[in-house]
């Protein structure tokens, strides 16, 4: 690898044993384990500040070319949040009422959902996560630099923001009113970016409940080459 013309530094290794090193594995399968999916969330406040370290944690993903693809849009203001509500509402009836299969109803009746939101004005903050498919060029705006791996790069920031919600103790729902181009419309985002993922996050509602779920074991999900 030549590395003359471009400045590295130093890589800061953990140091950890490999006895702490299988001590933290085996304690974040079951840390991980606990994250769900919630639906019923509190009003109580969470401060801005935290929301802002759990997005600059899951901002430091891995990207396609370090292209950083994403904007995270975060929304606590209550009008806003009842436009998002009237809208992801509006297509979640159009789902629930002809445009999802019966099959795919079938699938979700486990988690008793229909198209009714109310968690999106519950809940203290929405965060729109926006991939960005192309950055507008600075000096020539009718040019577009192009982004890398951006659904990935997206995915993998996203799956961070999720864990991190949950390393806080706090609770998140990935949601997908689709379609949802309405959420750069409300949010007057520019036409490089795309709604990717609508998660609500805050604290559970005091008598919240989930579905009760199976995981896939090891078995299931690994398939080993050794
Ligand atoms: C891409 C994606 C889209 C999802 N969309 C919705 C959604 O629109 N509404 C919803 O209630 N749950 C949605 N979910 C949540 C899943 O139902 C949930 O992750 C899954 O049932 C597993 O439950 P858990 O997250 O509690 O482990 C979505 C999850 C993913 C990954």
């Amino acid at each position: 690898m030549s590395k003359s013309a471009y400045k590295f530094i130093p890589f800061v290794s953990s140091g950890l044993s490999a006895a702490e090193m299988a001590a933290r594995a085996r304690r974040l399968r079951f840390e991980w384990a606990m994250r769900r999916s919630q639906r019923m969330f509190s009003d109580r406040a969470v401060p801005r500040s935290v929301i802002e370290d759990l997005i600059m944690a899951a901002s430091s993903a891995p990207s396609g070319a370090n292209k950083q693809p994403w904007t995270f849009c975060v929304v606590g203001e209550a009008k806003l949040k009842t436009q998002i509500r009237e809208a992801a509402e509006k297509e979640e009836y159009e789902n629930y009422h002809g445009r999802m299969p019966g099959e795919w109803l079938k699938d979700l009746q486990q988690f008793g959902t229909d198209w009714q939101k109310p968690f999106l004005e519950i809940a203290p903050w929405l965060i729109i996560i926006f991939k960005r498919v192309y950055e507008i060029d600075e000096n020539d705006p009718a040019k577009k630099n192009n982004n890398y791996y951006v659904t990935e790069s997206v995915g993998i920031a996203t799956g961070m923001f999720l864990n991190a919600v949950h390393q806080a103790g706090l609770v998140s729902l990935t949601h997908t009113p689709s379609p949802m181009n309405f959420l750069g419309a409300v949010l007057g985002r520019p036409e490089n970016e795309r709604p990717f993922l609508l998660i609500p996050v805050g604290y559970p509602a005091d008598d919240a409940v989930v579905p009760d779920l199976r995981r896939k074991g090891p078995d299931e999900v690994i398939a080993w080459y050794e």
